[in-house]
């Protein structure tokens, strides 16, 4: 599989660097969402041959048999009389035999294109989990790895008028030099699992854009493609209408002063903002803040503020859930958030979707996002570098202008060796080279020197902004009573972030506050570990461990768990467990 990815990825077309596709005036905007026919490949019979020989990609699939095949031949599939399925959305959570499946699945639907004049096509992906392989008409766009960020073809020469047949190559495996590696908790949900669209943009188009604020000054550079021209950028509520000229290197660059109403939680004021040149016309919006760490203290525009956090995955609440397929689910999780008293997201342990980016950032959530570089990866992969490298940089690429994002995390629980520290030093480097507005950390871990004395020491607390760490006091360790006499040893200087604390508990599940997995023992967790934590100096943020119950393989308890880990402070069908007013009173008292 590994040979022929890199194969394709050689043939595959410029993987376009996701950025500013978004719906726009002078652009055409089409949603491939929908029902997609699928086929079950699991020994990938639609590339290899039956000595599994690749002299080339066999394109038996891509040649979809309604459109190219000579019907006279025998081919053993066909798309028409296959099945489908929703996307966006998971394959697990569709069909009881995909629940567990692990594999390829080939999906195809067919465009009906009518060519307009003048214009550039590209066919974006919001994310596919975990790579992808993309047919148009027979012919091999190329290739995609990560489950969680976007990436897009440009399709302009390969559209048809007419029918399109456009079919994607799935497959979810898990491998041990990727990224996230083999073992990891949480479900490994595959498919297309974000948006599909098809985006028409002028010959000259605005390609992204990336805008930083020092508080005093905005500065934008503006990046076209296809040519050079003038660019211009409007602010209406501020009175700001600039322009300036993309020269030959396609970049128009900005400096705007500025005196907005800034953006944070308490007021999550944003602008409506336009950015032009020739016929395309881009409209987003922005909202204004900085971010920066003065000693111990987290400072918001210059004043110090506290992270009243929760971690949380990007699925659905429901009797079903899966990957959040939209706006919908992730405004249920984010109501629960602010029910809950939040200021603050830590979206584990992988990009989440934009609407939940976008979406956070309307309401008034900072947050901490993360790629998965989770556990023990391959450290001494090149290749597996450039996998979480270009994750990381299509992540930064998609989100640079949210003003709601504050955090960059590079890793979670990874384990203190050498190789990992020169792999995740270089990551911390390119972060800072990418985006040097924001601040950088990666989810630590305690020990234990003796049952009564934790430590948190790692080599990269040198490295971040941030001395953020996961504890399990009261649950992998001790009791929560417990946590009265733990003494900490923390390296001072930096502020303290708690990524992870937290227990499980089955909804309604009640009895002796002594007894694992019931509602009361996770309320008493909740209270000692909230008084524990407050008295640890530097303390600038808390994310419990989880906002909600969500599906994992590594916890099959029957009767308690079946298949889900539940440490969220709500079930999976959001009903709010006792641990949830524990924890919001906490944020509310002051
Ligand atoms: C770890 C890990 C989480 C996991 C949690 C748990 O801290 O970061 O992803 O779900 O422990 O054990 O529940």
């Amino acid at each position: 599989m590994k040979r022929l990815l890199c194969l394709l990825a050689a043939l595959s077309l410029a993987l376009f660097q996701a950025g500013a596709l978004t719906p726009a005036e002078g652009r055409e905007y089409r949603s491939l969402n929908g029902q997609w026919n699928y086929i079950v490949d699991p020994m990938d019979t639609g590339i290899y041959k039956y000595h599994m020989t690749i002299q080339k990609p066999h394109k038996r699939y891509f040649a979809d048999r309604h459109f190219y095949e000579d019907r006279t031949k025998l081919v053993e599939y066909d798309f028409d009389k296959a099945p489908t399925l929703s996307v966006p959305g998971d394959w697990n959570t569709q069909s009881e035999r995909l629940y567990l499946y692990e594999g390829t699945i080939w999906y195809r639907t067919v465009v009906d294109f009518h060519k307009t004049p003048g214009r550039r096509w590209f066919l974006h992906f919001g994310a596919v989990n975990y790579q992808c392989m993309v047919g148009l008409n027979n012919t091999i766009l190329g290739t995609h790895k990560g489950g969680f960020t976007p990436f897009e073809f440009e399709v302009t020469d390969q559209l048809k008028e007419g029918p399109n047949s456009l079919v994607v190559w799935v497959n979810n495996t898990r491998g041990v030099s990727e990224v996230p590696t083999l073992n990891y908790d949480w479900w490994n949900y595959g498919g297309i699992t974000r948006d599909v669209t098809l985006v028409g943009v002028p010959e000259v188009f605005i390609k992204d854009w990336r805008m930083r604020f020092d508080g005093k000054v905005a500065s934008f550079d503006v990046f076209l493609d296809g040519g050079s021209g003038s660019v211009a950028i409007e602010i209406p509520e501020l009175g700001i209408s600039k322009k300036a000229c993309a020269g030959r290197d396609g970049v128009a660059h900005f400096k705007i002063k500025a005196a907005p109403e800034l953006w944070s939680p308490d007021s999550p004021r944003m602008y409506d903002i336009v950015l032009s040149s020739g016929s395309d016309r881009i409209t987003d919006r922005i909202g204004f803040r900085t971010v920066r760490v003065e000693g111990e203290e987290i400072l918001l525009n210059g004043k110090p503020v506290f992270l009243k956090g929760v971690a949380m995955h990007d699925e659905s609440i429901g009797i079903n859930p899966g990957r959040c397929r939209g706006e919908e689910d992730a405004k249920a999780l984010l109501d629960a958030a602010k029910d809950l008293g939040c200021n603050f997201l830590r979206l584990a342990h992988y990009p989440h979707s934009e609407q939940m980016v976008r979406l956070a950032e309307e309401m008034g959530f900072m947050l901490w996002e993360e790629i998965p570089c989770y556990w023990n990866i391959d450290w001494s992969s090149e290749e597996t570098y450039a996998n979480a490298e270009n994750q990381l940089l299509e992540m930064i690429g998609r989100d640079y202008n949210r003003a709601a994002v504050i955090i960059w995390s590079v890793a979670n629980e990874t384990p203190r060796k050498p190789e990992r520290l020169e792999f995740l030093g270089k990551l911390i480097a390119k972060t800072r080279a990418e985006d040097p507005t924001r601040l950088v950390s990666a989810a630590l871990e305690k020990k234990l020197t003796d049952p009564r004395h934790a430590v948190v020491e790692d080599e990269l607390i040198g490295l971040t902004d941030l001395l953020s760490f996961n504890q399990y006091e009261g649950w992998y360790d001790g009791t929560p009573a417990d946590c009265d006499s733990l003494e900490w040893s923390i390296p001072s200087g930096k502020p303290v972030v708690i990524s992870e604390f937290g227990g499980g508990a089955l909804f309604g599940n009640h009895g002796s506050d002594k007894e694992l997995f019931t509602e009361e023992y996770l309320s008493l967790l909740y209270r000692h570990n909230l008084e524990m934590l407050s008295r640890l100096p530097g303390l600038s943020g808390l994310c419990p461990w989880c906002l909600k119950d969500f599906r994992s393989p590594k916890r099959p308890l029957a009767g308690i768990q079946d298949d889900f880990n539940r440490k969220g402070l709500i079930d999976e069908q959001g009903r709010r467990k006792l641990a949830f007013f524990v924890v919001r009173d906490y944020y509310l008292s002051d």
